[in-house]
């Protein structure tokens, strides 16, 4: 897709069709991640690839507001390795670091006509204990990865409306040329 278009396309998906997400798809939209600019080259991401329905549950159940998770075929839990980043002027890096190759995710996914979610509502302790994520990893964010559903539920109607969703500043809020 054109980048424009395919930027103007996405966005988040909370109602999900039971349809299994393909191999060659997955793997896409992983390989896209895989590309992704880190500090010094580090690549600390790691992702979790979540499609046993158990599993789902039980990560789900995790986060109150969430919930609707457990309906998507695959959850996608990004994860990293802090020693594999980098510490500048107070900033974390390898948030930063699986935050680009997340979104490389997210946008693939919607190149191939896949839905997405950022999750940030999640309790971080019990991911890692239902999914054994080694005590050094942090858990960065989650995303429900599946083909969106032809109709949106009630739940993610709201969700878009309280996040007032399609809203976006304009230009002049947030860029400053030459001088602040
Ligand atoms: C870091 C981050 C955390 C988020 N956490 C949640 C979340 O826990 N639950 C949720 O339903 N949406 C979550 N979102 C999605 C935002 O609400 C959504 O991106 C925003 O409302 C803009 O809507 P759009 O993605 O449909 O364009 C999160 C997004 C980001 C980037």
């Amino acid at each position: 897709m054109e980048f424009r278009s395919l930027v103007e396309s996405r966005s988040s998906v909370r109602t999900y069709q039971k349809k299994p997400v393909e191999e060659e798809k997955l793997n896409y939209v992983l390989e896209c991640a895989r590309l992704a600019p880190s500090w010094a080259n580090g690549q600390c991401w790691r992702f979790v690839v979540i499609r046993d329905p158990d599993v789902r549950k039980k990560v789900a159940a995790t986060s109150l507001l969430n919930r609707w998770l457990k309906t998507a075929p695959v959850i996608l839990v990004a994860c990293a390795d802090p020693k594999e980043s980098g510490t500048r002027n107070g900033l974390h890096y390898f948030c930063v670091d699986v935050g680009i190759a997340f979104e490389h995710i997210v946008l693939a996914a919607a190149d191939v006509g896949l839905g997405t979610c950022w999750l940030g509502a999640f309790d971080e302790k019990q991911v890692k204990t239902v999914l054994g994520i080694p005590k050094q990893i942090r858990v960065v964010a989650l995303s429900p990865l599946g083909y969106p559903a032809k109709r949106t539920s009630l739940f993610g109607k709201i969700i878009k409306t309280i996040a007032r969703s399609k809203r976006r500043k304009p230009l002049e809020d947030f860029v400053h040329y030459d001088h602040w």
